[in-house]
């Protein structure tokens, strides 16, 4: 063969592979409203960065006709590229080709691009569309999951793992991406679940669309399962960018600084009012968060599961810093299960990741009632115990109002670990609410006599001072100096060297 020959050969089985399943299937697949696997690459990555890995690789599959279906590359397209600059690994499942099934080969694309990531300490970011395990390989497309999950876990606290699922992903497969750190999900493009409506019909008789069952919103609003929730796949692609933005390539990394434009002194003069008089009356954390740190930017994490708990990340100084507060504005802010799962999860992320925590507490105590107690509040909520007193990021704390009892010793409490402790001068640093302490102190009591005791109880605790008093509050401040405090806090233990005890690993409660 001559020279050139030799070139156009590789240039016809280079056209093949980048086609994918041919221009029919792209049809297919745009006229549902999805992109294909490289117009997602490309649109995720920087500009021409994407260099491709395993382009040739084919199934080995020779029943049912499979050795009659070879498309180079198989269902999956992998390689590495750069976001913002900084490399990145990516796979992403080619419906076009067998609906993106999952072959042993393409398992082992996977498996190659996940360990590149983890010894190159950069992330690896999945983009499903993917109609499962290959029905024609059988037990061979399932040892080839069970290889993704394997890595994926190895790859767990050490590099971060992102999934974005972009079109079906059913069965056994939904768990890669659950071992990720976080899942992105199309509004009414996307699907996860275990088992289709159609077995649940056969099995259980429930009628449900498959929309409702494990749709986006579903997904983000009931199962907790996905953290973010786009309505189309380019704002997705963009999102997941921005996501990275905030986060280290690996453990080994301190989180991102960025030059900061915003003044780290400025006052916040919103803070002074924005606690009501009536401690009974709700308002919006965020109303918080926002206006104190940098640019007022804030992304939020799973913004529309357990309310009552908010999450998400932001900058002070230019810090990557990872927020958590409780929402007055839902459920008065109370901690119950789901937000004991969602807040957990997320501090051992940054705990991960070399992200320090800055924590807004405002909190009544945890939500009382059979349906929590009988579903295990006491083995979730100490999920959050477990998350806080185990991390040894720089841990912050600020009590706007209230921290009552077990809630306030949780929410990274000094004596459960946090650096610093700051209060507001309306913090209510108690056991419980008065009218709640002086019913059980003075039962049998007269109604004045139980005013008075309330008075007494209110003046008493009600306030941040038997706190400071103890060292358990470091500083109290005016809400106006909110931002500077947490600045200089982050900046005074951003050396700060500490670790646990050697170990295998805890027995976190799960
Ligand atoms: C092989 C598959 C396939 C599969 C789809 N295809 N799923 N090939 N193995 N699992 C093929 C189809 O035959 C078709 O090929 C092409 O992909 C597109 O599929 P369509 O059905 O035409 O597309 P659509 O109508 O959009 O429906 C998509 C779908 C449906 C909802 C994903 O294909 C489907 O239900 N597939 C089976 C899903 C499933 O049960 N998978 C197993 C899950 S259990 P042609 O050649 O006609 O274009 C599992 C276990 C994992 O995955 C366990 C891990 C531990």
């Amino acid at each position: 063969m001559n020279r050139e020959d030799i070139y156009a050969r590789f240039e016809t089985l280079d056209r093949q592979a980048t086609q994918g399943g041919g221009p029919d299937k792209v049809e297919k697949q745009h006229a549902a409203g999805h992109m294909t696997a490289r117009e997602r690459i490309d649109t995720l990555l920087d500009k021409g960065t994407f260099c491709e890995i395993d382009k040739f690789v084919n199934h080995r599959c020779t029943r049912f006709g499979m050795e009659k279906k070879q498309i180079p590359g198989d269902g999956v397209v992998c390689g590495y590229g750069k976001i913002d600059g900084r490399l990145v690994f990516v796979y992403a499942y080619d419906f076009t080709v067998h609906g993106g099934s999952l072959s042993e080969t393409n398992a082992a694309k996977i498996v190659k691009v996940q360990s590149l990531a983890l010894q190159n300490g950069a992330p690896v970011i999945g983009l499903n569309d993917s109609g499962g395990a290959r029905i024609q390989e059988g037990v061979q497309s399932l040892a080839g999951y069970a290889s993704i999950f394997r890595q994926n876990t190895m790859a767990s606290g050490v590099i971060p793992q992102l999934t974005a699922i972009l079109g079906p992903c059913a069965g056994g497969a939904c768990y890669s991406p659950a071992l990720t750190d976080f899942i992105f999900m199309v509004d009414s493009r996307s699907y996860m679940f275990i088992t289709g409506p159609d077995v649940v019909k056969a099995v259980t008789n429930e009628v449900v669309n498959k929309e409702e069952l494990g749709g986006a919103y579903t997904h983000s609003s009931k199962s907790g399962v996905a953290h973010f929730m786009y309505s189309t796949e380019e704002e997705t692609l963009m999102q997941m960018r921005e996501l990275l933005s905030f986060l280290p390539s690996n453990n080994m990394e301190d989180a991102p600084i960025v030059p900061c434009t915003d003044d780290i002194n400025r006052r916040v003069e919103s803070l002074q009012t924005v606690v009501p008089e009536d401690p009974n009356q709700p308002y919006d954390i965020k109303d918080v968060i926002e206006p104190v740190v940098d640019d007022q930017y804030f992304l939020e994490v799973m913004p529309h599961f357990a309310k009552n708990v908010v999450i998400g990340f932001a900058r002070l100084g230019g810090q990557t810093v990872g927020i958590v507060a409780n929402q007055p504005a839902f459920l008065a802010g109370v901690l119950d299960i789901d937000a004991s799962d969602k807040a957990a999860r997320f501090i051992r992320f940054c705990d991960c990741f070399n992200i320090p925590l800055v924590t807004f507490e405002d909190v009544p105590g945890f939500l009382p009632g059979t349906a929590q107690e009988h579903n295990g509040i006491i083995r979730h909520g100490a999920k959050i115990v477990y998350a806080y007193a185990e991390a040894t990021v720089p841990k912050i704390t600020l009590i706007t109002r209230k921290a009552y009892g077990g809630a306030y010793i949780v929410m990274a409490s000094k004596m459960i670990g946090a650096d610093v402790n700051l209060a507001w001068p309306q913090a209510e640093i108690a056991v419980m609410g008065a009218s709640g302490a002086v019913n059980i102190l003075y039962r049998k009591a007269s109604d004045e006599e139980k005013t008075a005791a309330v008075n007494a109880y209110e003046e008493e605790f009600s306030n941040p001072y038997r706190a400071a008093e103890r060292g358990l509050v470091d500083e109290v401040i005016m809400p106006r100096d909110t931002r500077v405090k947490l600045i200089r806090a982050l900046e005074m233990s951003r050396n700060k060297n500490q670790s646990n005890p050697p170990k295998k690993h805890g027995n976190m409660p799960l």
